[in-house]
């Protein structure tokens, strides 16, 4: 049986993972995997024993509780004291707190906003023969969205960039704690001029529940805010040009869904199933030593989930390796599982509707302007994305 869990993580591995994947997955469900970083970590591949470790709360998130010693507020940024890092009960206070401005209903009521900005970023780009779709319409989108929603100024929207960039890919830990620094001290004075002049925003409410007290501390509202920051500039961007990627490969589902665009629905499912953005879980942790599928798990093991793996299991898909926009009630992980299940879900559901429906309308004969091998993929060990993805609009 071959051992390639070494190459877990190159570059020819970001270029096609979902081979790796279908070599690996039958013989080690779930396995002990070398990182290129010599770290080592419990990986889960099967759907069986992905959805097993995001539903098992003896794997927690809170390393703060795994190695105290260690670990400290202080020794760790404060995205690492928001939700998503957290465990119940502190978990749903968190995410109680700002659950209410991205229920389904909260975020049609967006809708005509999301689209007014879809169309101007379509507008920016007539009369142009190619461009590069990621920085001209995939990335403004969510950005402009997430910003608005939060109440963060446009304008900073490229620092924004750079440091949410170095937060999730593979770079010298020298940048990452530059980046963190200066993200923190942006917040801070963020805050600062928030509390002077509060506005219709959720940076607004959230201040206000800092300054109530025992709802939310002030490092906890740092990390909150950076969370969705980051989980709003690293991850619908690539639903929406790896979604176009998945298209432009596949004419007869582009021109299955150019003829029936009441399928975007459900073609947005498969996309996320088939080439997702979110291509591994984030770190969870083991509270206690267990048997695990059969396999030993000692205490403070770290364990991560290939969701991308998941969703193309064979044994839950039919022809995984098949993209089929009309796939009915697909029980993909790409938004993961459990407690932990993406807060953003309806929203980043309603930009990718939005964004293909008003793309593939303006620029009916777009295309691909590179060959598909020459796309880079960015070297990420949580997102599946492309550096840039180049395309012939034919307009
Ligand atoms: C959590 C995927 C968009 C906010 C997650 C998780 C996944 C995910 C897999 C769970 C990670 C884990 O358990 O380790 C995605 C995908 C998106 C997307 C595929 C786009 C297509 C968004 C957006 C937002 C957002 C737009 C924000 C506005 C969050 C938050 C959590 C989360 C706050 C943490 C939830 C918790 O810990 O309770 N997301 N996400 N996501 N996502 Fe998303």
């Amino acid at each position: 049986m071959p051992q390639k869990t070494d190459e877990i993580f190159s570059q020819q591995f970001h270029q096609n993972p979902y081979d790796y994947y279908k070599e690996i997955r039958p013989h080690q469900p779930f396995t002990k995997v070398k990182l290129i970083s010599g770290m080592e970590t419990w990986m889960a591949f099967s759907y069986e024993a992905s959805e097993a470790v995001l539903k098992d709360p003896r794997f927690i998130k809170d390393m703060r509780k795994v190695y105290p010693d260690e670990v400290t507020d202080e020794n760790m940024p404060p995205i690492m004291s928001s939700m998503l890092f957290v465990d119940p009960p502190d978990h749903r206070r968190l995410r109680n707190l700002v659950q209410y401005g991205f229920t389904p209903q909260k975020i049609n009521a967006l809708k005509g906003r999301v689209e007014e900005i879809a169309l101007e970023q379509v507008e920016r780009m007539k009369g142009k023969e190619t461009v590069d779709f990621i920085e001209a319409y995939a990335f403004p989108i969510p950005i402009r969205v997430i910003c608005e929603l939060i109440g963060v100024p446009e304008k900073d929207q490229m620092d924004f960039q750079r440091w949410s960039h170095v937060l999730v890919d593979v770079m010298d830990p020298e940048d990452h704690e530059e980046a963190m620094g200066e993200f923190i001290v942006y917040l801070e004075n963020l805050i600062e001029q928030k509390k002077l002049t509060p506005q219709a925003d959720l940076l607004s409410d959230l201040i206000r529940a800092e300054e109530d007290g025992d709802k939310l501390s002030k490092r906890e509202l740092i990390g909150v805010i950076m969370l969705l920051i980051v989980a709003g500039h690293e991850t619908t961007v690539n639903l929406i040009a790896n979604g176009l990627l998945a298209l432009l490969s596949h004419p007869d589902q582009l021109q299955l869904l150019k003829e029936n665009p009441d399928l975007m629905p459900q073609a947005i499912e498969e996309l996320l199933r088939y080439n997702g953005p979110v291509e591994f879980s984030t770190d969870r942790w083991a509270s206690e030593s267990f048997t695990f599928m059969g396999q030993e798990i000692a205490k403070g093991d770290h364990v991560i989930v290939s969701l991308a793996s998941a969703d193309h299991d064979p044994q839950v898909f039919s022809n995984p390796e098949r993209l089929d926009i009309t796939r009915e009630k697909s029980p993909h992980i790409a938004f993961g599982k459990g407690v932990h299940y993406c807060l953003g879900a309806p929203l980043a559901r309603l930009e990718g509707d939005v964004a293909l429906r008003i793309l593939l309308q303006t620029f009916p004969k777009v295309s691909l302007a590179v060959s598909e091998s020459e796309l880079e993929w960015r070297q990420s060990i949580i997102i599946r994305g492309l550096k840039t993805m180049f395309i012939n609009l034919n307009n």
